[in-house]
């Protein structure tokens, strides 16, 4: 898993440093421009889709909030009562996570840590949810790590992927344009059809199936929901 390390590391170097102002007014409710704005509003509805796909009552489910950013969704389902981990590779991300860290009430709560997200030492987990911290590894890489969750979880695996799209790789040559400093790690678009096949062709993750799944496309911000369900029928196996 060479290529999974090598580009962790390009994504902590970007997320530590490069992006971490940017990123830090992106997750918070200061003004932003009218682009950031729509990316805002696109993220806002991808995580209120995904908490939609956890159980509205989470007291006593272990989460795992694979690369939480500033913890936005971890809080979330900590407010419905999971016991979440919350772990990010950029440890400034983290530190802003446990300043903006608001009063829980009830018996959820968070554990934030810096680190890998497939890390074995973290146990298991009811559900797990990686709201767009996959979306920069090859799909082979993706696949992989959705395998290693997966081993470790008794419920569903919600995550999110950049569809490809002609916009996409339009506004990916876009993004080329800008100072090569100040570019994020490229995004690897992946089509939903090739998804589907390498899941099924993963042994890992035989006991999973396809659930739901739905685009949101808000301006400058475009990704796909999918969720794996385990073993369980899927909710409808519906497309959104
Ligand atoms: C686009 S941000 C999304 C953050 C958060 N999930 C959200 O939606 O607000 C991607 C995050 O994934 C983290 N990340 C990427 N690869 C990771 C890994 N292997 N282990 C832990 N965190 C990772 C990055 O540091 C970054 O904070």
């Amino acid at each position: 898993m060479s290529s999974y390390v090598t580009r962790r590391s390009q994504l902590e170097t970007y997320f530590d440093r490069t992006a971490v102002e940017a990123w830090s007014r992106l997750t918070s409710d200061a003004p932003v421009s009218k682009i950031r704005a729509t990316v805002r509003a696109g993220r806002d509805a991808m995580r209120a889709t995904l908490l939609d796909w956890l159980p509205a009552d989470m007291t006593g489910l272990r989460l795992l909030d694979a690369g939480c950013g500033t913890g936005a969704l971890a809080v979330e389902a900590a407010r419905r009562g999971a016991t979440v981990t919350a772990i990010d590779v950029s440890p400034t991300l983290i530190g802003l996570a446990r300043e903006r860290l608001p009063e829980i009430a009830g018996a959820g709560s968070i554990d934030f840590r810096v680190g890998d997200m497939l890390d074995a030492g973290l146990g298991r987990f009811d559900h797990v949810v990686a709201m767009d911290s996959l979306i920069h590894y090859q799909p082979a890489d993706i696949v992989r790590a959705l395998a290693e969750l997966g081993a470790r979880t008794d419920g569903s695996v919600v995550f999110t992927v950049a569809p490809r799209t002609a916009l996409l790789t339009l506004m990916h040559a876009a993004g080329k344009l800008f100072p090569k400093a100040d570019r994020a790690p490229a995004i690897v678009p992946i089509t939903e059809g090739g998804l589907r096949r390498r899941i099924a062709r993963a042994p890992a993750l035989e006991r999973f199936a396809v659930g739901r799944t739905r685009r949101i496309n808000s301006g400058f911000y475009l990704s796909n929901a999918i969720e794996l369900t385990n073993g369980r029928s899927s909710p409808a196996g519906e497309r959104r």
